[in-house]
């Protein structure tokens, strides 16, 4: 048996972690494993990577992913026929997708077509925001980063009194702003699922200068807006599958914080900082766990099926119902952080 593997989309750390998981995991079992190079774009123009043993040696700690990625659509560019075509020409038996909504919904569309494409995903995303898993790999790694942030922010904001904003990834969900700000002590945290009233963020911080707290520290995602407002975009250009490119929700609460308090603030745009570098201890556990559970499920040709993770255990769901929306903060976490401001 033969499997193909691809990764797509943002990086993240330990997406390494997770094809060398597939990898060792498959050599046991006596499978082979070829790599695609840069996601779905190494299936249309046949580029591969043998992967075996060496290949993989010493990338657990590597962050980025080894076979590079993109975010190219095969329905888009309307190139479906030659992704099949390749299947068939490098012997593939089924594919194992490494990725977010994006790379795992054209896994899940090559699965339902008339002569479906076998493969199952593995949710990996920094955003964290695959409804189907309680945890998407490279999540840890990216609020281990920006809590980082927030404690470094924290002694210069002190030492200015300033109000320092700091703007985290997430697309549409607030799960990076919402872990890494209450663990940093954050004063507000601002993210999608809530639009704030900009007068609140306002109140919040001039009440802290009255207590004698002439600093402040807000996480704002760089998918939050205050009502009535759109969310921020750095242009109107979109991805292949339909993503704006979000950004600049911390430079617009910089100048109207400033404005409305009179207390000099900052910004810091966090942005790729959060998908490079070493990946946690438990980011690369999840991966490893989740690498098995891949090529467990091609064993058990279970396919169109996406590895999940519910509670403590790692399982699956299919790929329709896992991809399914955005998984939001919930109303519990969110109602823990408003304790604290
Ligand atoms: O989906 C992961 C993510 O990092 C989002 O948080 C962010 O909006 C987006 O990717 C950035 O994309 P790019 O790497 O194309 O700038």
């Amino acid at each position: 048996m033969r499997i193909g593997i691809l990764t797509g989309g943002g990086d993240s750390p330990a997406v390494n972690a997770a094809i060398r998981a597939v990898v060792k995991k498959s050599e046991k079992d006596g499978i082979e494993v070829l790599g695609f190079l840069n996601g779905w774009a190494g299936l249309i123009e046949g580029k591969t990577m043998p992967l075996g043993d060496d290949n993989v040696s010493g990338i657990l700690p590597k962050g980025g992913t080894i076979l590079g990625t993109s975010r190219t659509n095969p329905f888009k560019l309307d190139k479906v026929d030659e992704v099949k075509k390749n299947i068939a020409a490098f012997g593939i038996d089924a594919l194992i997708t490494i990725g977010g909504d994006a790379t795992n919904g054209v896994m899940r569309r090559l699965n339902e077509l008339d002569e479906p494409v076998r493969g199952v995903g593995i949710p990996q995303t920094i955003d964290n925001d695959i409804p189907g898993s309680d945890y998407s790999i490279g999540f840890d790694s990216a609020v281990a980063i920006a809590t980082d942030a927030c404690d470094k922010l924290h002694s210069t904001a002190e030492s200015h009194h300033r109000v320092m904003i700091l703007e985290v990834m997430g697309r549409d969900a607030g799960h990076i702003a919402v872990e890494a700000g209450v663990a940093g002590g954050a004063d507000i945290i601002l993210i999608p699922e809530k639009q704030f009233e900009l007068d609140w963020v306002c109140d919040r911080v001039n009440e802290r200068q009255s207590r004698g707290k002439n600093f402040s520290i807000i996480v704002v995602a760089e998918g939050a807006r205050p009502v009535g407002h759109d969310q921020v975009v750095r242009t109107e250009k979109v991805d292949q599958f339909g993503h704006v490119l979000l950004g600049g929700s911390g430079e617009y609460l910089m100048a109207e914080v400033e404005k409305c308090t009179g207390v000099e603030s900052r910004v810091t745009i966090l942005g790729h900082i959060q998908r490079g570098g070493t990946p946690t201890s438990h980011d690369r556990l999840m991966a490893t766990r989740f690498g098995v559970a891949a090529v467990e499920l091609i064993k058990a040709q279970k396919w169109g099926r996406l590895v999940a993770l519910k509670g403590d255990k790692v399982t699956s769901v299919p790929l329709a119902e896992g991809l399914d929306g955005t998984k939001e903060v919930s109303e519990e976490l969110y109602e823990t952080a408003m304790l604290f401001y």
